[in-house]
């Protein structure tokens, strides 16, 4: 399937017009990094801050909840027989028939979230499949969300095959960020609703040439929305992509290595949880295996020290509150700036004007303030020293 298929220019279009009806969104901050990108000997580095992405932590709410507006928006208009407009999706009628509707994913964490919030937010139900290791921060949020949670203690790929077949047994409608086949319709509509960040950022950058962007990846959705929407919009002029992986699941990376979509015998566990996965999904390698120019894979030590350096950022720069998973791309550039080969390879230099985006905030507090030695709410109020 061609990637126009999967995403395109306008892309982020159809995403925008649900979100304009909603109150609470607004787009999220980009912040310029001077002293940050004085440091690693670069021009500018900015950071796309969705730690408060629709109240919900993260940038996933804009796939989860689009995911669900979309089909819902579909599943209405066929039972009313008539077109239902996004600004209706609120109404008690959609409401009257949502009600019978359950929406279902398998999650370690923020999809599951958004997935939650969405159904909720629509009068649906939602029944969350967690795999093995889901930290009880993260369950707890998504719990508190309205998902219904259950346990499979089975991995990652695990828990995605079980929310599959139980949606299949109780017609439950399974919206996933992840897909064995680029037809599946839901994982195509997460990857849309992603594309209304970099849209976002566009606008912020005014016009501005990046010359990188440094993504992180899980099953690789968010990095093929980001590059798929870039390449699209911005043709020859579009910055060089570089997905950053941790190092024990780099699914994306080996795939790239043997030019197939690759599923790794074993994925191993990693601080940057959120992106610990052992199988790309096939939409989003449809779309990196043409566009991503890099695949770097990096310790955890690197998003260790990111988080540190964004709560007690270099003078100038504003404090950064983001979780493990949330600064893989920054960890991403500081391990590439750090090797002169790798920085001469991917062709960072003086003049280069450097994207990030900050994917998390501190979903889980605790394990934050073990990292970072200070809590979220200490930042907040500019306790840090
Ligand atoms: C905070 C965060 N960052 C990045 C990612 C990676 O996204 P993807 O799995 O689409 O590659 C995830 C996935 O859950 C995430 O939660």
């Amino acid at each position: 399937m061609p990637e126009r298929a999967i995403l395109g220019r306008h892309s982020n279009q159809e995403p925008l017009r649900y979100l304009e009806s909603c109150p609470i969104y607004r787009p999220t901050p980009l912040h310029d990094l001077p002293g940050l990108a004085r440091r690693l000997g670069v021009a500018h580095v900015h950071l796309k801050d969705e730690s408060r992405r629709l109240k919900l932590l993260s940038f996933k709410a804009l796939g989860g909840v689009f995911a669900i507006a979309h089909i819902l928006r579909a599943h209405c208009s066929q039972a009313l027989g008539r077109t239902v407009a996004p600004a209706e999706l609120l109404s008690e009628e959609v409401r009257r028939i949502a009600a019978s509707m359950t929406f279902c994913c398998a999650t370690d964490g923020n999809h599951g979230r958004a997935v939650a919030a969405g159904a909720r937010l629509f009068g649906a139900r939602s029944v969350v499949f967690l795999p093995e290791g889901v930290s009880p921060a993260r369950e707890e949020a998504i719990g508190a969300c309205g998902a219904q949670l259950q346990r499979t203690g089975l991995s990652y790929d695990g828990a995605v095959a079980e929310a599959q077949r139980e949606a299949r047994r109780h017609g439950w409608i399974l919206v996933s960020d992840m897909a064995l086949s680029a037809d599946e319709p839901s994982p195509r509509l997460v990857l849309q609703g992603y594309t209304v960040l970099v849209g976002e950022c566009l606008a912020q950058l005014g016009g501005s040439r990046l010359s990188h962007v440094f993504v992180q990846a899980g099953v690789g959705g968010l990095a093929a929305a980001v590059t798929g929407f870039l390449a699209d919009t911005l043709g020859r002029a579009r910055p060089v992509v570089v997905v950053v992986e941790p190092r024990t699941a780099n699914c994306l990376q080996a795939s790239a290595e043997k030019g197939t979509l690759v599923r790794l015998d074993r994925s191993g566990p990693t601080l940057m949880a959120m992106l610990e996965c052992g199988q790309p999904s096939a939409p989003a390698w449809e779309i990196l295996s043409r566009h991503a120019d890099f695949f770097l894979s990096i310790e955890d030590e690197f998003a260790v020290d990111a988080m540190k350096l964004l709560a007690r950022p270099v003078q100038g720069d504003p404090i950064l509150v983001l979780g493990e998973s949330g600064v893989a791309g920054l960890a991403g550039l500081l391990a590439v700036s750090a090797d002169p080969n790798a920085r001469a390879l991917v062709g960072l230099n003086e003049s280069s004007r450097v994207l990030l985006i900050g994917t998390e905030g501190a979903t889980d507090p605790g394990r934050y303030e073990e990292i970072v030695g200070i809590s979220p709410e200490e930042l907040a109020h500019g306790v840090a020293s």
